[in-house]
């Protein structure tokens, strides 16, 4: 059991997820920060707004971020210098040599296998697959039930959908959004947003 506290930036739906883990990794002490909610989330207070979390960083309480867009964690995560910690759900799979940066949140069900290497601040949701030697830059997220095959590279802030999935060896570049049910089998070298099967461009974003 942890001694320290933990703050969750972000008290809505993510956050809920995100709170029960940190109960079941051992944070007693935990609290929301959020800029439009207050009173309580899933029985844990809500302290504080973002633009204030600097007052709690006492260097005893543990910081991370539960909001769900990519842009928006990158955002709150460069602005302040706090103790960003990864959470691990018990129940998800980790395989040898893989690394973790700080801010990470992996769920339930998820598997991450072996050499796999995960930037900051990414989430890997309830029962996704990260295969072996991938690759996920920082503020990557990666919904629910989504599979990526081995030695794939997803750049910062893209966001894989729903059940999305990218076949092995595939490079996604950054800024992008894989729509639900998407299957990528082909590079992707243009910030956008691709959908179907097999995945197409839907909007260009640069
Ligand atoms: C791909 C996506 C980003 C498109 O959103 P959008 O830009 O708002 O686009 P729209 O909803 O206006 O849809 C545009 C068209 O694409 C179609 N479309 C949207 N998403 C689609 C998908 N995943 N697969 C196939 N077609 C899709 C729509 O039906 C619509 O078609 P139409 O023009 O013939 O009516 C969104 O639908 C999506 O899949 N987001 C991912 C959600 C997700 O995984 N969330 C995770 C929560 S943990």
């Amino acid at each position: 059991m942890s001694q320290r506290k933990l703050i969750i930036i972000g008290a809505g739906g993510h956050g809920k997820v995100v709170a029960d883990i940190a109960r079941k990794t051992g944070y007693r002490n935990i609290f929301f920060a959020d800029d439009h909610e207050s009173g309580t989330c899933v029985g844990y207070p809500i302290v504080t707004t973002s633009e204030k979390i600097e007052k709690y960083n006492d260097g005893e309480t543990d910081f991370v971020i539960a909001v769900g867009n990519n842009q928006v964690r990158k955002t709150i995560a460069e602005k302040y210098d706090v103790n960003w910690v990864s959470l691990i759900h018990p129940a998800a799979q980790i395989g040898i040599n893989v690394k973790i940066g700080g801010g990470t949140v992996i769920m339930a069900g998820a598997v991450v296998n072996s050499c796999a290497t995960i930037g900051k601040h990414c989430i890997i949701n309830t029962c996704a697959v990260v295969e072996h030697d991938n690759v996920l830059e920082d503020y990557v997220h990666i919904s629910p039930n989504a599979t990526l095959g081995g030695t794939v590279h997803i750049g910062e802030c893209t966001h894989i959908g729903l059940s999305a999935s990218v076949k092995n060896n595939i490079n996604i570049c950054e800024n992008c959004i894989i729509g639900v049910g998407a299957v990528v089998v082909k590079n992707i070298i243009n910030e956008g947003i691709y959908i179907g099967v097999p995945a197409r461009i839907l909007k260009r974003f640069i």
